[in-house]
């Protein structure tokens, strides 16, 4: 049967505005290692046990026979008294009566170096007394030279030199290297090697073959700089595990202070504000930043209220360094920094995934504050880290009380979960704030993924009247330094790639639309109900970590009043025993426990529904370092949170718990108290995925089709005078994934149709765009 979809022109819907942007979170090393230029690792000898207990001053250089640098008694010190800035306190003291060369290989195995492309390499140094000299060299491995420069260094005091080098050979495994002939005595910092071309051509600027493959996705905005990044940290902003505070990324990079990055690494803050601000006009992006709100909830810290003036500060402040005039305060800043005119930031976020009413408290005063000065700033609250649950309803409701514009949204979820959630916001009231879906990915980076991801974005757009913003996330990833997966672009020193999902982003992203359009769709095949089974199976007990001891278990089966009694007993360690066994429509489990030993940030989980290794069900009872009651369901090997709930073990209690299955909607109790409920709704799987936008700019209609399923279907389009469709198509197996060695797995097809006589097939599990056309002018 052919599929008939009618598209009813100038009929115009919810408009799309800025719904499809990126998210940056410097994870992964996505900004130092990454998309920023720089190509030295430890270009300031700041590197610190703080930031990675195997770092040191020296950490990322080496001898020129490849061995780690050490320090020299008196020829080769790290120092600190008189250094170029007091943020920026070690400098390498090079005395010596030998010849010495040191050498850096960046974040990779190696410094790529392009033949014949120009690098400015650059550093700092202040003789001891007149007539020092540096040669500076691009050499591969071996120490062979390809590139050398002789520099002068006759200033006793901290000066900035400057040359290119070039190869006229491709290097690989490339290390810039410095070569001091005997009697050296001079003092060196800041050593650094950009390519001349980066983005836009930009000082201190991007990698330009990463930036470009954001700028080819044409983003409507874009998040920075993370996720838990932002708010994961010290209260003091001086520290140097300090919480991601905007006031240390500005100014000339050697004035800039070292930290730590909550991802276990040293993030040299070079890619600051300023620069984030920079590429966001340069991708034609709006910026949203994130900015913390004084409360770490990873280490319960929460800034006194009598001190959170300064952090509201921090937030007015910022919005005059976007907008405010050349002449102001911190629009001066920002026109020393060479940009008069201002960065047009319309949308702030307060707040990452915050859960605790500590966060909220706080989120009450940086709104008033920020809404009475600046009241047509968008300001975006959290909604917590899971799709539901007792944080994302303290956020919501709290938005509502506040009236925040938006409310930022994060789930992580299986492609069962997208698929059985495709009408989530179908659900949600336009009169509510907005939704940002600012972090969303299904758990891999596999096309059966990225196709269930293209059918959740279909009922985004639906919904555009009440879904605002959204972005995959993490966004980019130095394939040797990975903290998350998936990712949608990963990359080494030479190359770059965009994952399976990143196809499908793009694709949804260069042709968004700004207006949804009516249209109607005939003989569409039923939707395939995968799963509505009942949540039968085994039940399971499974250590965390921690020792416990439960008793008084009961496996009740409701629907025949049957009783069944679990000997009480001990786990420790990572136990896992089977409890029983049900196949009741409607049951509970009921038992005590206690946690006798083990480490605070342990718990314990129960399983149940467990059909198999890669099906079931899990009850966490002290789940995320000991912080949450939480239920997540494993379907086809990938899990989702179902919903969350704030809680904690303290050892040597007792808890009364209960589980009560009916069907598929899960209900927990602890101490009589409830915690969680929630539906694990039916897996579902439409037969095609379908929605018909208007792009005001270039005049067209695009009919976005997702066909997840396994068989291939025909479409008749009928669209008033537009005869002709330009197909825009992205096929893959379910379990095609893309490398570095592999980028390109998916298959891209353009092909031409006459909408009066052509049927179109929709082939199984592919991304369909069909531009729509009024003459033959392709
Ligand atoms: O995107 C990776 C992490 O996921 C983010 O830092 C955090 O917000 C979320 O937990």
């Amino acid at each position: 049967m052919t599929v008939k979809l009618t598209v009813h022109p100038n009929q115009f819907q919810s408009e799309l505005k800025d719904l499809y942007g990126l998210f940056f979170e410097d994870i992964n090393h996505a900004a130092d290692g990454g998309i920023y230029a720089e190509m030295i690792q430890n270009r300031s000898f700041e590197f610190d046990p703080i930031d990675h207990p195997t770092y040191h001053a020296l950490y990322g250089w080496e001898t020129k026979d490849g061995l780690p640098l050490e320090e020299e008694r008196l020829s080769l010190r790290v120092l600190s008294d008189n250094p170029i800035h007091p943020n920026n306190q070690h400098y390498l003291k090079i005395n010596c009566h030998n010849q010495l060369i040191i050498r850096n290989k960046g974040f990779n195995n190696g410094l790529f170096i392009e033949s014949e492309a120009v690098y400015e390499a650059s550093f700092f140094a202040k003789a001891d007394f007149n007539h020092q000299a540096v040669m500076i060299e691009l050499q591969d491995e071996a120490g062979i030279v390809y590139d050398s420069a002789a520099v002068e260094i006759n200033q006793l005091k901290w000066q900035r030199y400057k040359v290119e080098l070039r190869s006229d050979k491709k290097l690989r495994n490339g290390r810039l290297a410095l070569r001091f002939k005997e009697n050296t005595n001079l003092s060196i910092d800041m050593i650094s090697l950009f390519p001349a071309d980066t983005f836009k051509n930009r000082v201190n600027g991007c990698r330009n073959d990463i930036a470009q493959k954001l700028a080819d996705m044409k983003p409507k905005f874009m998040r920075f700089p993370g996720g838990c990044l932002v708010h994961d940290g010290s209260l003091n902003s001086q520290d140097r595990d300090s919480m991601y505070r905007w006031k240390n990324t500005l100014g000339p990079v050697e004035t800039r202070p070292p930290r730590r990055n909550s991802w276990g690494y040293h993030q040299s803050l070079g890619l600051g504000y300023f620069e984030y601000f920079q590429l966001c006009e340069d991708l034609g992006a709006k910026p949203i930043p994130v900015l913390p709100a004084g409360f770490d909830p990873h280490h319960q810290r929460a800034v006194p209220f009598s001190e959170l003036g300064e952090w509201i500060q921090d937030a007015l402040d910022l919005i005059e360094f976007a907008n405010g005039a050349a002449d102001s305060e911190w629009g001066s800043v920002r026109a020393e920094m060479g940009h008069p005119d201002p960065f047009h930031l319309e949308y702030l976020a307060i707040g990452n995934e915050e859960v605790g009413q500590a966060f909220f408290d706080r989120y009450n005063q940086f709104h008033a504050a920020i809404k009475s000065v600046y009241p047509e700033m968008q300001l975006i609250n959290s909604a917590g880290p899971f799709a539901e649950g007792s944080e994302y309803e303290r956020g919501w409701a709290n938005a509502r009380q506040n009236q925040s514009d938006l409310v930022d949204e994060h789930y992580y979820q299986s492609p069962a979960w997208f698929f059985s959630n495709h009408y989530r916001y179908d659900r949600y009231s336009s009169d509510d704030p907005q939704v940002f879906l600012g972090e969303y990915a299904s758990k891999e980076n596999k096309w059966w993924n990225a196709l269930a991801e293209a059918s959740y974005m279909i009922g985004l757009e639906r919904n555009a009247d009440k879904v605002a913003l959204a972005c995959y996330a993490p966004m980019l990833a130095n394939c040797d330094h990975v903290n998350w997966q998936p990712n949608l672009i990963w990359f080494n020193q030479e190359a770059v790639y965009g994952s399976v999902n990143y196809d499908v982003q793009k694709l949804f992203m260069t042709k968004q639309g700004s207006h949804n359009v009516a249209y109607h769709i005939d003989q569409l095949p039923e939707d395939h109900l995968i799963d509505d089974n009942p949540i039968t199976g085994q039940i399971q007990l499974k250590a965390d970590g921690a020792e416990i001891h439960y008793r008084d278990m009961i496996i009740h089966n409701k629907s025949t009043g049957e009783k069944t009694s679990v000997s009480s007993s001990q786990l420790s360690a990572n136990d896992l025993i089977a409890i029983g066994n049900t196949d009741a429509n409607h049951y509970s489990i009921s038992f005590t426990f206690e946690k006798t030993a083990g480490r605070d940030d342990k718990g314990f989980n129960l399983i149940f529904g467990r059909r198999a290794d890669d099906h079931y069900y899990n009850w966490a009872l002290g789940g995320w370092q000991n912080q949450d009651c939480l239920l997540s369901a494993v379907h086809d090997g990938s899990d989702s949170v179902l919903t969350q709930s704030i809680w904690r073990v303290e050892p040597h209690q007792e808890y009364r718990c209960h589980i009560e299955i009916n069907h598929r909607t899960i209900t927990t109790h602890i101490n009589d108290e409830l915690f969680n409920h929630i539906e694990d709704a039916p897996y579902v799987m439409k037969s095609l995925y379908t929605n018909v936008v208007y792009d005001q700019e270039t005049k067209k209609y695009y009919v976005k089709l997702v066909n997840a399923k396994a068989d291939d279907l025909d479409i008749q389009v009928n669209c008033q005078d537009h005869n002709m469709a330009i197909k825009h198509s992205l096929s893959a197996a379910v379990t095609a994934k893309n490398s570095l060695d592999q980028p390109n797995q998916v298959q891209y097809s353009c092909e031409k149709y006459d909408l009066t006589t052509d049927t179109i097939t929709i082939a199984a599990y592919s991304v369909v765009f069909l531009v729509l056309k009024t003459t033959d002018s392709i």
